[in-house]
């Protein structure tokens, strides 16, 4: 079943009722309310010569006067773009697989949402923004409840809301440092000394912990989470950082199945890579926590086999380490479960796993023993943002009642599928075709031809982007088809044929 995003029959009523009441419509007939809900053209339109047009690039040099622009690539006419399609200031209109670096639950303008926003019912979440952690809305509790507590992983009970993916991250080490330190002083309360020597960033106070994370991994660009990061120079470049244990992660060999034996080899030498680290660093950083996320997405989509990720998460288990799954990028279903380290079937789930990008807030869910005895140890002025959860709260509904997740593992399938017959007729253009749900990537020969691929992409109405140092990724939004896929492939195919 492909993910469907057409409204008809009844289960639609309510939410075409929400929507007419939205826009103010009194009269609305199904082919309008068709229109709006995906509003989406048949395909990708571009009208300027150049991409990015002239208008963009007009912007471009104002906000040049503010600040450093070199990252912007377009400006974009938000109101007009609808599903899973970007519109720009100068008109063009682009399939999006790239999805705000992956972050779009259900496109842009979703009738859901947008209905969201419109209810009075809602306004105050819109309009008083409060620090969470002294002065909770009413009905916090309950969109906890019917929103990430609905989709909570497996096996995890407890929840800490955030504002990004990075200090979702940050924060998670300090559970994780908070849980080692209670342990070690068997559940008794600091000494006078630890007290003291913290205030003044010295031990015994400030505990010599470390946190070990992959080459290749990227978990934000905050000071902690910055030195767990290891995807880019650019990114940790001058910045003082800590000397925490960098394991390798497996790098794996493709096709899969002509590689198994290999690639077996790799997962365990990764794997005793990790225990020789935990081990060295025993004396001198011991290892409170261990972070990986399950397909390293900056890093160049990365894959490593479940059974990896079943035996890293028993080696924690039996070294006393936490183990915290990064989700920001995986999370929300993309891969074709909700949280991809669903794929991997644990006995024991993760303690922590972080999200944020498609689940519209950041925040961790924990095991309880990961939960700080004291207040104000996982704290800040938002701690996230209740009107966040409204919106989330409109996004899960969909996603349950289309079944949206199930339909990224259909599209998915036909989207590597197809990217599997370019790979072979590409003589070597493209390689190393990848891809879980509709998360997926392939390797160019080299940056400068994955970057000219991404140009070409873009002037033929695709926006998509890069991850690692040359590799393309697709990032879609979980409306997204087969219909989408095939326009895709349609225009690699062609781009590879014309340009290469
Ligand atoms: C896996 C992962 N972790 C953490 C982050 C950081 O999230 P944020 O940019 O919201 O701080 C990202 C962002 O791309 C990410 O992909």
């Amino acid at each position: 079943m492909a993910a469907s995003f057409a409204l008809s029959g009844p289960k639609y009523a309510s939410m075409i009722a929400k929507c007419k009441s939205a826009i103010g419509l009194r009269s609305w007939s199904m082919s309008s309310v068709r229109h709006l809900s995906t509003g989406e053209p048949d395909g990708p339109k571009i009208v300027t010569q150049d991409i990015p047009g002239p208008k963009s690039n007009q912007l471009k040099t104002e906000l040049g006067n503010l600040q450093n622009p070199s990252t912007v690539q377009l400006f974009i006419d938000y109101a007009k773009s609808t599903g899973n399609y970007l519109c720009d200031v100068d008109g063009n209109v682009f399939l999006d697989v790239y999805n705000q670096i992956s972050s779009m639950p259900l496109g842009y303008n979703h009738p859901s949402l947008i209905a969201a926003v419109r209810d009075p019912a809602n306004m105050d979440a819109f309009v008083n923004r409060p620090a969470l952690g002294v002065l909770p809305p009413s009905d916090f509790v309950a969109r906890l409840n019917s929103s990430l507590m609905s989709i909570a992983p497996p096996g995890l009970k407890e929840i800490q809301t955030m504002a990004c993916g990075s200090c979702s991250n940050e924060n998670a080490f300090k559970a994780v440092c908070f849980w080692y330190k209670n342990k070690e002083r068997g559940g008794s309360p600091p000494t006078e000394q630890d007290l003291r020597s913290c205030m003044v960033n010295e031990a015994p106070g400030a505990s010599n912990l470390s946190i070990l994370s992959f080459m290749g991994g990227f978990h934000g660009r905050t000071f902690g989470a910055l030195a767990t990061t290891h995807s880019k120079p650019i990114h940790k470049l001058d910045v003082p950082s800590f000397n925490w244990p960098i394991a390798d992660f497996p790098k794996y060999r493709y096709p899969l199945e002509d590689n198994a034996r290999e690639n077996k080899a790799e997962d365990e030498r990764s794997l005793a890579h990790v225990e020789d680290l935990i081990e060295t660093f025993r004396r001198k950083r011991p290892v409170a926590g261990l972070i990986v996320e399950p397909i390293q997405a900056e890093g160049g989509d990365n894959h490593a086999s479940d059974d990896y990720f079943r035996k890293l998460r028993k080696l924690c288990l039996d070294k006393g380490v936490a183990f915290i799954c990064d989700e920001v990028q995986t999370g929300g279903g993309p891969t074709g479960k909700f949280w991809a380290h669903e794929h991997w079937n644990l006995e024991v789930p993760p303690d922590v796993v972080t999200f944020s990008k498609k689940m519209l807030t950041g925040g961790y869910f924990y095991r309880d023993e990961f939960r700080p005895k004291e207040g104000y140890r996982v704290f800040n002025t938002w701690l996230g943002d209740p009107s966040k959860m409204v919106l989330l709260q409109e996004v899960i509904k969909v996603v349950k009642a289309q079944g949206l997740v199930k339909g990224m593992e259909v599209t998915g399938g036909h989207l590597v599928k197809g990217l599997e017959k370019i790979e072979k007729e590409s003589k070597g253009k493209i390689r190393n075709v990848r891809g879980r749900g509709t998360f997926a990537a392939m390797d160019f020969v080299d940056a400068s031809a994955r970057d000219k691929a991404v140009k070409a992409l873009h002037k033929k109405g695709i926006h998509c982007g890069g991850s690692g140092y040359k590799t393309l990724r697709i990032r879609t939004a979980l409306i997204f088809e087969n219909k989408h896929a095939d326009i895709f492939l349609d225009n690699l195919s062609q781009v590879l044929n014309e340009d290469f």
